[in-house]
């Protein structure tokens, strides 16, 4: 039996160690994405020249951040990460990257950042780029900063159409390598559970044997290793106090609550089009699991102007979040569209998001 202090205890290392702020010593599932990035940084810091820039690019807990901040405490002072929501202007972007305090002198502030880098070429890490509001002047600022000196960009975003949205301008200077960090599986994200909770505590594994494995499977759904470690995080601390019997549905309740709290942010980061497609596919859609061709929403939507590989990822998208269901139709000559249906709580937590306003 466990004492009063060992069970605190307990609770106090399930927060420091799976939290988004611990970074391991290692990091499972994603040894490739690893090595392909310090293959080039190890590259670029012998030449000092860049062979590759890169997007990572992955649905939300899939390990982007957590990747880049495991190669900045490898290469230490050679890369400078700056997560843009943080900082939220690029203004202050530019000064946390000088690691100057001028207040609104883009002209200042990028010739300090030039100069710097000349000097010591360096990678440059941008998280979260996609959800600025300057985006475009940001990157106009970076694509200035890049033709001036030698430095190597890599930017992280879980956005759907990222890449196509980036003005010409920087595509032609900057050519983003995407390096694509899958959902996890279920196996996967036992594997990464069981490696954190042995630093917590080994009894851990045997006293809850069987119930990481659950955890696992219902967060394959999305696959992300943040809803798995924040669902673990609640049934550590109230493990004490519940039954056995109750551990599988308490987990489902607190899924569904994180998950839910998943989908709502997700779907509060859309872009307006976007949004426009989710609203219109609940709009057609007045039951659970009534079906809906993908081709009528396209129809319906025409005057957005999107392209159908636009469409297609939005769709993919949503699918991957688990918000819709969707079927692959094939029609002749490679043609295809999806059959689109809500399972019964995704149409309720729409209802409640959009509610009155469809
Ligand atoms: N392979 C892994 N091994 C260990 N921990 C991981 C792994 N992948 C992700 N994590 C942990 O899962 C959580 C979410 O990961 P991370 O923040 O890197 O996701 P992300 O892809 O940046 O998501 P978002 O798009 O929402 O920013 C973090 O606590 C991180 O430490
Ligand atoms: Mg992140």
């Amino acid at each position: 039996m466990q004492n009063t202090n060992t069970k605190n205890l307990i609770k106090e290392k399930a927060q420091k160690y799976l939290s988004s702020d611990y970074i391991p010593k290692k990091l499972l599932h994603r040894e490739k994405q690893i090595n392909e990035v310090t293959k080039i940084i190890k590259a670029f810091k012998k030449s000092k020249y860049c062979g590759k820039h890169f997007l990572f690019k992955g649905l939300t807990g899939s390990g982007k951040t957590i990747t880049a901040q495991f190669i900045k405490k490898i290469f230490n002072d050679d890369v400078l990460y700056v997560n843009c929501l943080d900082e939220y202007s690029p203004s202050k972007i530019l000064n946390k990257l000088t690691n100057s305090n001028i207040y609104n002198n883009f002209a200042l502030t990028q010739k300090i950042l030039i100069k710097q880098l000349n000097q010591s070429p360096k990678v440059l890490i941008f998280d979260e780029l996609g959800k600025i509001r300057e985006k475009k002047k940001l990157l106009d600022i970076l694509n200035n900063i890049f033709k001036e000196t030698n430095c190597m960009i890599i930017i992280l975003t879980n956005q759907i159409d990222f890449l196509s949205k980036l003005p010409q301008d920087f595509q032609n200077t900057v050519f983003l390598y995407r390096l694509d960090f899958p959902s996890y599986n279920a196996l996967e994200l036992k594997d990464i559970l069981e490696d954190r909770i042995k630093l917590i505590d080994k009894s851990l594994l045997k006293e809850l044997y069987g119930f990481f494995g659950s955890i696992s499977a219902v967060c394959s759904n999305i696959g992300s290793a943040r809803l798995l470690f924040e669902l673990s995080k609640e049934i550590i601390n109230l493990k004490d106090e519940l039954p056995k019997e109750d551990y599988i549905n308490t987990i489902k309740k607190i899924k569904k609550r994180l998950e839910d709290q998943t989908i709502r942010d997700f779907i509060f980061s859309l872009n307006r089009n976007e949004k426009t497609t989710l609203k219109e596919i609940f709009r057609n859609i007045k039951t659970p699991k009534q079906k809906i061709s993908s081709r009528v929403i396209e129809k319906n939507l025409f005057n957005l102007g999107l392209s159908h590989t636009s469409f297609f990822r939005i769709f993919k998208a949503f699918e991957d979040y688990n918000i819709i269901q969707a079927e692959i139709k094939s029609v002749g000559k490679g043609g295809r569209y999806r059959l689109i249906w809500f399972e019964n709580d995704k149409y309720n937590l729409l209802k409640a998001i959009f509610g009155e306003d469809i």
